[in-house]
C-alpha cells in the first residue's frame, strides 16, 4: 500500500468517525435553550466546534479490533471527550494555566466568565458518567460497571487530576526525566489509555492478554502526546495550535523541551510511537487503524 494510498483511507475513515461522534457529542449535551440556559450554552462552546478528538479516534480504532458496535463506542468515545473538555477548561481557568485561547476560540472563562467555567468543568465531568450509565454499553453489566471505573480512576487523583497537580507544583522547577514521565502518564497519558480500553471493551472480541497489548500500546502513546505537546509549545505557532504557543517556557513550566531540548523530545516521541508499534505486532493489519492514530499523534504539527 503506498502512502498516498494509507493517507487518503485514514482520513476517509477518520472523517466517518468524527462525524459520528460529534453527532453523539451533540446528542448527549443538553440543549442550549433548555434551563440554565447560559451554563448549557457555555457546556456547548467548550466541547463542540474544535479538537481533533483523538480520543474518541482510538477508542473506534481499539473498538474494531474487539467487533464492537460502533454506536456503543461513539457514547463511550464521547464520555471520554466530555472528561477531556472539562479539563481543557479548568486547565486553562486563570488559577491553572491561565490561557485566553483554546481551540482558536477565547477560553471558556474569557468567552463565559471563572464561575461558569468553573461549573462546566463539573457538568462535564458528572455528564461523562451519565453517558457510561445511560445506555448499555458492553455485552454483560459487570463490563460496563469496569469501565465506569476505568474512566472514574483514569480522570482522578490517581490519574489525570493527579497529573494536573504534579504540573502545578512543579513550576520552576527542574525535573529529572523520570518525574517527567511520571508527570505526564498521569495528566495526559492516562486519559488516552483508557480512550483505547472503553473502546475495546465495548466489543467482547478480545482476550486478556489482547486487552494487555492494547494497555500497553496506549500508555506508550499517551506518553508521546504529551511529549509532542510540549514540543509544539516550544516551536508551534499560536495561529496553528489554536492555543498560545511558548506558554511553557513563559510560565517556567519544567517540559521535555526544558529538560532534554526539542530535538532530543521528538526523537523520545519517535521511540515511544516504536514501541507502541511493537506492542500491537500480534493484531497485524487489524491494528492498522491504531497504528495510523500513533503516526499522526508523533507526526501533527497542531
Ligand atoms: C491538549 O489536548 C491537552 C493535552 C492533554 C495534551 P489535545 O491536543 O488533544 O487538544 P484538542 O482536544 O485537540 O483541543
Ligand atoms: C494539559 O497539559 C493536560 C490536561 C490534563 C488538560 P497542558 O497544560 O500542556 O495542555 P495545553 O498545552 O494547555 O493544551
Ligand atoms: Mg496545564
Ligand atoms: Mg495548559
Ligand atoms: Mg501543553
Amino acid at each position: 500500500m503506498t502512502t498516498a494510498t494509507t493517507t487518503t483511507d485514514f482520513q476517509s475513515w477518520s472523517h466517518v468517525h468524527l462525524q459520528r461522534v460529534e453527532a453523539t457529542l451533540r446528542r448527549v449535551l443538553p440543549a442550549p435553550d433548555i434551563a440554565p440556559q447560559r451554563l448549557h450554552q457555555a457546556l456547548r462552546y467548550a466541547v463542540l466546534e474544535g479538537g481533533k478528538r483523538v480520543r474518541p479516534l482510538l477508542a473506534f480504532a481499539a473498538g474494531e479490533l474487539a467487533n464492537a458496535d460502533p454506536e456503543r463506542v461513539a457514547l463511550a468515545g464521547a464520555a471520554v471527550e466530555l472528561i477531556h473538555a472539562y479539563s481543557l477548561v479548568h486547565d486553562d481557568l486563570p488559577c491553572m494555566d491561565d490561557d485566553v485561547l483554546r481551540r482558536g476560540k477565547p477560553t471558556c472563562h474569557v468567552e463565559y466568565d471563572e464561575p461558569t467555567a468553573l461549573l462546566v468543568g463539573d457538568a462535564l465531568h458528572s455528564l461523562a458518567f451519565q453517558v457510561l450509565g445511560d445506555y448499555r454499553l458492553a455485552d454483560d453489566a459487570k463490563t460496563q460497571l469496569e469501565m465506569v471505573k476505568l474512566l472514574a480512576a483514569a480522570a482522578g487523583s490517581r490519574g489525570m487530576a493527579g497529573g494536573q497537580a504534579i504540573d502545578l507544583e512543579s513550576v520552576g522547577k527542574a525535573l529529572t526525566v523520570t518525574e517527567l514521565e511520571f508527570m505526564h502518564i498521569h495528566k495526559t497519558g492516562a486519559i488516552i489509555r483508557a480512550s483505547a480500553l472503553l473502546g475495546a471493551r465495548c466489543g467482547s472480541g478480545l482476550g486478556q492478554k489482547e486487552l494487555g497489548q492494547i494497555d500497553l500500546f496506549a500508555k506508550l502513546i499517551g506518553l508521546a502526546y504529551q511529549v509532542v505537546d510540549d514540543v509544539l509549545d516550544a516551536e508551534g505557532s499560536t495561529a496553528t495550535l489554536g492555543k498560545t504557543a511558548g506558554k511553557d517556557a513563559k510560565d517556567n513550566k519544567p517540559t521535555y523541551v526544558s529538560a532534554i531540548g526539542a530535538a532530543r523530545a521528538r526523537e523520545l516521541a519517535q521511540e515511544l510511537r516504536q514501541n507502541a508499534l511493537g506492542a500491537l505486532a500480534g493484531f497485524g493489519e487489524r491494528a492498522l487503524r491504531l497504528r495510523q492514530i500513533a503516526d499522526f499523534i508523533v507526526l501533527r504539527k497542531f
